[in-house]
């Protein structure tokens, strides 16, 4: 008989009341950031935040473009601005996302932002918990950025350099 993969991802959901002071800060944060969004085509502004090892925090919007495909999520903005600084540690990650001139949504990331957190995140030591906006104000705590992935492109199959 044919062998079943069956996959568990496990989410916290929290109420805001149940966050830490560290985990209320970065996802302020994101939430705050939605307000700097460049986003006059599709007018969904998103925030990411990331909290650093320092406790400080790095956040970042959605950049659009008039040549649409040259926008970037949130995400990816954010990540890729702290992977051009060496030597960095995220200790949390947090998303929100609203309408222009709406209140906040619940919302997860899309597939390409996925595969960059998961990179983001094996390149470090230890992972990074994410928070996301759930239904009815709830919030979601992933464990790792990787378990938003299952079955992610992995480097280890390139071939090495010659
Ligand atoms: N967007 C993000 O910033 N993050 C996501 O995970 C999904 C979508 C942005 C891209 C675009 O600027 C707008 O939301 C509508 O898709």
């Amino acid at each position: 008989m044919a062998q079943t993969l069956n996959l568990t991802i496990t989410a916290d959901v929290l109420t805001p009341a149940e966050l830490s002071a560290d985990e209320a800060r970065c996802w302020q944060a994101a939430q705050a950031a939605t307000d700097h969004a460049y986003a006059p085509y599709s007018h969904f502004h998103v925030g990411a935040a990331l909290l650093l090892d320092d406790d400080s925090i790095a956040w970042n919007t959605n950049q659009e473009n008039a040549a649409y495909p040259s926008g970037l999520c949130a995400e990816r903005t954010v990540l890729f601005g702290l992977n051009g600084q060496p030597g960095r540690t995220v200790k949390l990650m947090a998303v929100a996302a609203r309408p222009q001139n709406g209140e906040f949504v619940a919302v997860t990331s899309c597939g390409a932002c996925r595969q960059v957190m998961a990179e983001s995140e094996s390149r470090q030591a230890q992972p990074i918990p994410l928070l996301l906006p759930g239904p009815n104000g709830t919030i979601w705590r992933f464990r790792s950025l990787a378990d938003l992935l299952p079955f992610q492109f992995m480097s280890d199959v390139l071939p090495a350099r010659g």
